[in-house]
């Protein structure tokens, strides 16, 4: 979700403004998503280096993240939604975390949807955080070294190890980069770019983003029966 800044930017106001609208995008995105089936959508709301941005703006963010998880608390728990979180959670204010983490284990039992929103979260960092759990197996005397294979990684990528490697990554603001995000997951993952700032993405965004997707021939290095068949007549 970027381009916050930008949009602010572009109506004179400050970068603040711009995640209160992108919080509001959030919202709407969240809800089509519910709607229309999608039973997995990972956030990406802030990343390991977003830390790295001055006090003021850091603290706005703690501020809309909070005020996100207790003002759509009912309407995640009415539609079977369950939230999840990913990335370095040690990191949060212990407010953010206290009612992040009421609010999982109260949408544990849900079904429907799987939202989880990764914050404090980097992609190197999540995959250096399951080599380090591989080798204090290995040291423990739990896990051989030659044991360690893709399956054995990805049980120990929270971001994938539930809800399982995503189908589609949407960057918006015109960006074409992953900046760190679901490195491991994204190996065979479909990426679509959208030039529109987050805080304008809206419904026909998202479609345009799904019909792409759906357009899409995945082969995931293999080939397809029908090439296959061609090229041995
Ligand atoms: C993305 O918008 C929101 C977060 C990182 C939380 P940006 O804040 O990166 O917006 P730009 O890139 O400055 O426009
Ligand atoms: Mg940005």
């Amino acid at each position: 979700m970027d381009g916050n800044g930008r949009w602010a930017q572009r109506r004179g106001e400050g970068r603040t403004s711009g995640h209160r609208a992108g919080s509001r995008s959030v919202r709407k995105i969240v809800r089509l998503c519910r709607r229309i089936g999608v039973e997995a959508l990972t956030l990406y709301a802030f990343s390991f280096q977003n830390w790295n941005r001055p006090d003021h703006e850091v603290e706005s963010l703690m501020g809309l993240l909070t005020e996100f998880l207790i003002e759509e608390r009912q309407a995640i728990l009415d539609n079977g939604i369950r939230l999840e979180a990913i990335g370095e959670l040690d990191q949060l204010p212990s407010t953010v975390r206290a009612v992040l983490d009421a609010l999982r284990a109260e949408s544990a039992h849900n079904d429907d949807m799987v939202l989880t929103l990764a914050l404090s979260y980097g992609g190197q960092e999540e995959i250096a955080r399951a080599a380090q759990a591989l080798a204090r197996e290995v040291a423990a005397g739990n896990l051989s070294a030659e044991d360690i294979d893709v399956d054995a990684l990805r049980a120990r990528i929270p971001s994938i190890s539930d809800v399982g490697e995503p189908d589609l990554i949407i960057r918006t603001s015109g960006e074409q980069r992953l900046s760190n995000f679901l490195l491991f997951g994204s190996a065979y993952a479909e990426l679509y770019f959208s030039s529109r700032l987050w805080p304008d993405f809206g419904a026909d965004d998202l479609f345009a983003a799904i019909a792409s997707f759906q357009g899409r021939e995945r082969r995931f290095g293999l080939v397809l029966e029908r090439d296959a068949k061609a090229a041995s007549r």
